[in-house]
């Protein structure tokens, strides 16, 4: 671990994500919509997958199910060796405040919070408070060259700025595994990259696994490897 702060001793040789056989079908009124159909992944403990597949096809219900957001209809859901497939609501609100990041597409930093302050509210939920918490935001600010931004909101940013800020506020709890929705989508092409070359590097630096949505296949070499999804079924 490159950071001596962290209290959780994931063991790199576990997987950081096992899906076996997850099914997630939502009801809609009197019918269903099968989003995940005997959906079996395994994401080694520092791998970054890219999850490509069209519109609908089941990426972002597979990263909620992936990061405690959503339980699945049937199958196991294992995170950095902890199985939460049957969690309570309340169990998974610990689970995911402890052991996973989401960067989302529609970055969703909190309007009147500076960037710093960003990084900080998840601490206001999380383990690490007060001055720890501090010295963490700070810490990840620098590394993520955002020191002289610190104090400005997220309007005061740009796209990548912002973008930066989404991915320090994800690594904030020292995660098993961050989940990227589709990080890229609102960046044109340089920026994208940009920004996929500063996830690899912060992953692998950290030994973090991650899944990352993306639409584009041009960005798609910035992981290790490639899962396909069409109507809810994967194929590697
Ligand atoms: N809360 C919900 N209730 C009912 N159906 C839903 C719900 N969320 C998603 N779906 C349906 O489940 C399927 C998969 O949706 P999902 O959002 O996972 O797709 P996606 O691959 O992320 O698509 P996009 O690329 O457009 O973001 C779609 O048919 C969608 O309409
Ligand atoms: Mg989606």
């Amino acid at each position: 671990m490159s950071d001596p702060t962290t209290d959780d001793t994931t063991d790199p040789a576990e997987p950081s994500l096992v899906l076996e056989d997850v099914r997630k079908v939502y009801r809609m009124g009197d019918s269903d919509v099968v989003a995940l159909d005997h959906a079996t992944l395994e994401v080694a403990g520092d791998e970054i997958v890219a999850l490509v597949g069209p519109s609908g096809s089941g990426k972002t219900t597979l990263c909620s199910i992936a990061g405690g957001i959503l339980s699945p209809t049937e199958g196991r859901v294992v995170v950095g060796g902890e199985e939460i497939s049957d969690y309570s609501p309340k169990q998974l609100t610990t689970f995911r405040q402890d052991k996973v990041g989401f960067v989302f597409q529609a970055v969703n930093l909190v309007p009147f919070l500076t960037a710093r302050e960003n990084l900080l509210v998840v601490d206001e939920l999380g383990r690490r408070r007060g001055a720890p918490a501090r010295q963490r935001a700070d810490q990840l600010l620098e590394e993520l060259g955002l020191s002289a931004r610190a104090k400005n909101l997220p309007g005061q940013l740009s796209g990548g700025e912002r973008q930066r800020v989404a991915i320090g506020r994800a690594l904030m709890n020292d995660p098993a595994l961050v989940l990227f929705d589709e990080p890229t989508s609102a960046l044109d092409t340089k920026l994208g990259e940009a920004v996929m070359e500063l996830i690899q590097t912060e992953m692998k630096s950290r030994g973090i696994a991650a899944i990352v949505v993306t639409h584009d296949e041009r960005m798609v070499h910035y992981a290790d490897r490639v899962a396909h999804i069409l109507d809810g079924r994967l194929r590697a």
